[in-house]
């Protein structure tokens, strides 16, 4: 019994001691396998004297349920720190920041001519397209331009093929001849706007590039007057501008209106006072080009000059943008630097 004692008092440190499932599993075996104390001690039972058994064998009883309750508390700590440590070594960190998906956007070129079709479409207006590989008969004879008119020099248009007048083929140097193409395929009235590319013999710099965009807008029906022509731009600036840009028409020349105007914005730069590198301190810009069509180019396309009448402009899309939205130099459109472009998403 003493023996026994004293293993009930060593136990417990020994239990502590096992610092794995295995050294517990070993101590166990000890404690209470077969060839333990406790199974040694059992077997001595039937040679005690009757009296004293139950008394022994409730001893030895207790024992191994104290052993047996020690190594279940122990193994179940040891469960617990070997799941801990599986736990952290397995670790998803889902903390991480996600994977970013840019989105995109449209370009303040392609969104500027977007708008100002919605517009005209507004107004019953049908938006089309048309080449921008174009022969000199649509760029300038139909549009009352003669062989001799400056434009069609070398030093102001792009030529891609340069031969008999006839059959030139060039880069088209406004969207103008989209206004004989669609008149000779429809009947009046017209109501047409059309975007698109343009293309110049210019030397790029702040106010110039080879390449920019134009609307062209063309409306005929019976009866069509300049105050038309007003108010439909008056509209349009209001709408696109909003109230506070102010709005001008000056006379001007152009072969294929008569009479023919320029339409100018306030300056967004500097609002009309002094020194100024945007408008050259004149405190306007100009947008568009426009007039009432020419009876020559009705003539030409087959349209009688005494029965129809209809303006038609044709507006710089890079120029509108910038007197919208303030951006200064030409080549911000074209670089596609995203720290600009992104500021127009
Ligand atoms: N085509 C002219 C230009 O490019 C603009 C314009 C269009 C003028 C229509 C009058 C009528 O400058």
């Amino acid at each position: 019994m003493e023996n026994l004692d004293a293993l009930l008092n060593s136990v417990p440190s020994l239990v502590e001691n096992a610092d794995s499932p295995q050294d517990l599993e070993s101590l166990e075996n000890q404690l209470l396998g077969r060839r333990s104390q406790v199974a040694e001690l059992q077997r001595t039972i039937g040679r005690l004297p009757a009296e004293e058994r139950p008394r022994v064998g409730r001893a030895i009883q207790k024992a191994r349920r104290t052993f047996g309750e020690l190594i279940k508390t122990r193994r179940a700590v040891l469960e617990a720190e070997s799941e801990a440590k599986t736990l952290a070594a397995d670790r998803v960190d889902v903390t991480l920041p996600a994977m970013e998906y840019p989105e995109g956007y449209h370009h303040l070129i392609t969104s500027t001519i977007e708008e100002v079709c919605d517009i005209f479409v507004g107004l019953g207006y049908r938006v089309v397209g048309g080449p921008e590989a174009e022969s000199g008969t649509y760029n300038f004879d139909a549009l009352n331009t003669p062989p001799t008119h400056p434009s069609r020099l070398e030093s102001d248009t792009l030529y891609l093929d340069w031969g008999d007048p006839a059959d030139e083929i060039l880069l088209r140097t406004h969207t103008s001849p989209m206004q004989a193409r669609y008149m000779e395929k429809h009947d009046p009235p017209v109501y047409v706007v059309v975007p698109g590319k343009v293309f110049r013999a210019d030397t790029p710099d702040a106010t110039h590039s080879p390449v920019f965009h134009q609307i062209e807008g063309l409306a005929v029906d019976e009866n069509l007057t300049f105050s038309d022509l007003r108010g439909t731009l008056a509209y349009f600036a209001r709408e696109f501008f909003g109230s506070q840009r102010r709005i001008r028409l000056l006379p001007n020349f152009f072969p294929f209106t008569e009479p023919s105007a320029e339409m100018h914005a306030s300056c967004f730069s500097c609002e009309g006072g002094g020194e100024c590198r945007v408008c050259g301190g004149v405190g306007w810009i100009e947008l568009l080009g426009c007039g009432m069509v020419d009876p020559n180019v009705f003539e030409w396309v087959g349209y009688d000059p005494a029965k129809v009448s209809g303006f038609a402009f044709g507006m710089g899309v890079e120029r509108i943008a910038q007197v919208r939205h303030g951006v200064s130099p030409l080549r911000h459109f074209f670089d596609n630097d995203l720290r600009v472009l992104s500021q127009f998403r």
